[in-house]
């Protein structure tokens, strides 16, 4: 057999196996993988002695190109899956907003416009569904058929995005006719609005009060909540951007009883905590993101529910606003700084040092959280999220002992700071591929903007 790739001495690592061995591309997908495949008709050969072949990494919450608190976030699709690439992530499953009085429809449409002719790597859509009226619940069961199987809700943000629990319940009842998934914002958005109310009467205007005026108890009442209203629907919820360890219980409590209850946590949630406010000035705006971050005893109880499966992804929620003139836009009060943060380049980095190199788990349960799992509940699997003859050849070629301190003057997102700077990661995305086709190169970008293709994901069907 001729193969337009071959990768050859490499160690494959996947959410379940680690063997030596060689993988044959082409047509971009993965043709055969063996202990040792000829290479002298191959089209081209990758040396991969000494590093982990992993599957692509899945990030299935970014924003990017997203108007959000009076700006627009600052990477676009262009740069911001460069930036992925970097990384080593190879698919990324972006939010689609519907803004009040627009269709579904509209909104996936909307975003499509926004990635085609810029991605470098593959790309899907979640919906954010704002307002649910007849006909947007019959779309909802159309975008699952056009491979928009899952859809994103709010308990948080009262007047922009916040929908009741009897509209939430009526979206979960038809997302499970539909074989859709919920994606839950879960955070009480009318106790923290009255809270936040009360901060501002008392000229509590700083960063940090963003965080101080979102109580744990706020996200854990809302992931409880969830839970139940999913329950009552029969349906399946998964809970974004997990950050402290009461919502973590409510999650253990309901997998304990066996619903089909998920979560994910961020890098931000695992490595940073409320003592990042702790800076000088206004820089405290760098770490406004939403749920805020937590007091640090909180990062081993998520590491532990990575390790255990209480937590099944690391996802990035990568939502990027420079420090300077969108940060700034809330210098006087915290209410009006946009929520959000970078990372969708450190994610792999910084989970495998924390989690493999930190003795907390395997490798292969850090491919399980980066991309298989991912992939099998986002409806990508087994096109993605693994290493096996017929899927997608997205692989990341992986120096497990490669070291760097991670800073914004050498990041590759378009943001002007760094969330992480100055920490350590040991763990490096050498040679990237997305179909086949080298997008990294030893480091460096050799992709080409707009060879990213949608991905059309078949609905939930189960992790
Ligand atoms: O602060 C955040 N997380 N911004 C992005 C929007 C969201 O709620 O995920
Ligand atoms: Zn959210
Ligand atoms: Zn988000």
């Amino acid at each position: 057999m001729r193969f337009d790739t071959v990768i050859k001495n490499g160690t494959v690592v996947t959410a379940t196996d680690t063997y030596a061995s060689d993988i044959g591309i082409a047509g971009g997908k993965i043709a055969a993988i063996a202990q040792s495949l000829a290479a002298e008709n191959a089209g081209k050969v990758i040396d991969a002695a000494g590093l982990l072949v992993m599957p692509g990494g899945i990030d299935v919450h970014t924003h990017l190109d997203m108007p959000f608190g009076g700006t627009t976030s600052s990477d676009d699709f262009q740069t911001g899956t460069i930036a992925a690439a970097h990384g080593g992530t190879t698919t990324l499953i972006d939010f689609a907003i519907q803004y009040k009085g627009q269709t579904l429809r509209q909104a996936f449409e909307g975003w499509m416009k926004k990635a085609e002719g810029k991605a470098v790597t593959d790309y899907a859509f979640h919906c954010i569904i704002t307002e649910l009226g007849d006909a947007h619940l019959e779309e909802m069961g159309q975008l699952v058929r056009e491979g928009v199987s899952s859809f994103k809700l709010f308990m948080a943000y009262p007047g922009v995005f916040m929908l009741d629990d009897a509209t939430i319940f009526r979206a979960m009842s038809q997302a499970a006719k539909y074989g859709g998934l919920i994606c839950m914002h879960a955070e009480n958005g009318g106790v923290i609005d009255v809270i936040v109310q009360r901060a501002l009467a008392e000229g509590k205007r700083a960063p940090k009060y963003h965080a101080l005026t979102r109580p744990t108890t706020a996200e854990a009442e809302a992931t409880a909540r969830a839970i139940a209203l999913a329950e009552m629907a029969g349906a399946p919820v998964y809970i974004v951007h997990l950050s402290c360890n009461d919502a973590l219980e409510k999650v253990r409590e309901a997998r304990d009883r066996g619903l089909p209850a998920y979560a994910e946590t961020c890098p931000q949630y695992l490595f940073l905590s409320i003592d990042n406010f702790d800076v000088p000035g206004f820089e405290g705006a760098k770490y406004v993101f939403t749920p805020p971050l937590r007091e640090k005893w909180h990062q081993e109880k998520l590491w532990q529910g990575l390790a255990k499966d209480t937590l099944q992804v690391v996802s990035t929620d990568h939502c990027p606003f420079c420090y300077k003139e969108q940060k700034e836009l809330g210098k006087d009060d915290f209410t009006k700084i946009p929520n959000g943060g970078p990372g969708i380049e450190h994610r792999l980095s910084l989970v495998y040092t924390g989690g493999v190199h930190g003795k907390r788990f395997s490798a292969n349960r850090f491919v399980q959280l980066v991309s298989t799992a991912p992939a099998k509940l986002f409806g990508l699997y087994p096109h993605k999220g693994t290493v096996a003859v017929g899927s997608d050849a997205d692989l990341v070629l992986f120096d497990a002992n490669e070291e760097q301190v991670i800073s914004a003057k050498t990041h590759h997102m378009r943001v002007d700071y760094s969330m992480f700077e100055g920490i350590r990661v040991k763990g490096a995305a050498k040679t990237v591929l997305s179909r086949g086709r080298a997008i990294i190169e030893n480091g460096k970008f050799v992709g080409r903007p707009g060879a990213g293709q949608f991905v059309r994901r078949q609905g939930y069907s189960g992790a």
